[in-house]
């Protein structure tokens, strides 16, 4: 098979990170919180039900943790995340090894005539927990920013734009930023490019940013939509590359609105 075909391959399987990690966050939690309630009961409790949680939880984990490394490599980040991402994909490694190893030490100490250190083998487990539990929010950070929490408190996070367009025709009545540009960007493209994140040096929360750019300079040429980084980059064929990142791709409506308005001039 070709290098290409394989990369392809691999950029595929590494978007179905998300999709899997939520089990071994699931399972790991639950042989924890199990294996937890068994030492304040002070008797081994659901045994039967913290092994198999255990087993699938590594399992899943190495899985994520395999696929998460394949998502990372296919993607762009910009580099105010290096610190989050390396947090986050080293927690997840350790978790994925914290919570074989503890499988491992106990099939072992199963078989052994010792019996094992409980000690031990709740070590393992608790620490794969804290792993898995910690690693997972540096991965919601990477994908939803540092704000995403307190951004629901402020009221940031703007409400999805309404497709159909404000007016009749887009020459009916003038387009304008503040009415008809920024909601859309609001809701699309200012958690990557606004007040807390800058990625490509880039803000898109007023006119003034939007027309200063970021590292490819400004981001729209008023009056040529085809010759505007901004316009380019919504309409850009390749997904990789395509903003906003990671998502669909933009409403036909909304990116007509958007090259209609830099075509008259961006008013
Ligand atoms: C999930 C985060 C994310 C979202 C959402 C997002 N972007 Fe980006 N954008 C990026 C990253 C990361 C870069 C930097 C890529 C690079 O430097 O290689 C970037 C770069 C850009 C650039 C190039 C800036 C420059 O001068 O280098 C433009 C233009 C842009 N984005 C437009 C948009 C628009 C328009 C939207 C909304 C429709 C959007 N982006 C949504 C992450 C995002």
């Amino acid at each position: 098979m070709d290098v290409l075909a394989m990369s392809w391959i691999l950029r595929l399987l590494g978007r179905f990170h998300p999709t899997t990690i939520h089990f071994p966050i699931a399972f790991l939690l639950v042989a924890a919180v199990v294996e937890l309630l068994g030492i304040l009961r002070k008797k081994p409790l659901l045994t039967e039900c913290l092994y198999p949680a255990l087993a699938i939880g590594s399992l899943g984990a190495v899985l994520a943790a395999a696929l998460g490394w394949a998502d990372a490599a296919s993607l762009r980040f910009d580099p105010d995340d290096r610190f989050t991402l390396a947090v986050h994909r080293w927690l997840g490694t350790a978790a994925a090894l914290l919570s074989s190893a503890a499988c491992v030490y106990d099939l072992a100490s199963r078989r052994g005539a010792s019996g094992g250190s409980r000690v031990v083998f709740r070590t393992l487990l608790f620490s794969s927990a804290v792993a898995v539990a910690v690693g997972a929010h540096f991965g919601g950070i990477l994908v939803y920013g540092h704000d995403y929490y307190t951004s629901a408190l402020t009221g940031n996070g703007a409400p999805a734009p309404t497709t159909d367009a404000p007016h009749p025709s887009p020459t009916a009545k003038a387009l304008r930023f503040q009415e008809d540009i920024l909601p859309v960007l609001e809701h699309y493209c200012v958690r990557c490019h606004g007040p807390k994140k800058q990625n490509g040096r880039l803000r898109l929360d007023s006119r003034a940013g939007v027309l200063q750019g970021g590292k490819l300079g400004p981001s729209i040429v008023p009056g040529a939509s085809a010759r505007s980084p901004l316009y380019r980059a919504i309409t850009d064929p390749e997904p990789d590359t395509r903003m906003p990142q990671e998502g669909q791709p933009l409403p036909p409506e909304l990116i007509h609105r958007i090259q209609a308005w830099i075509d008259e001039g961006a008013p």
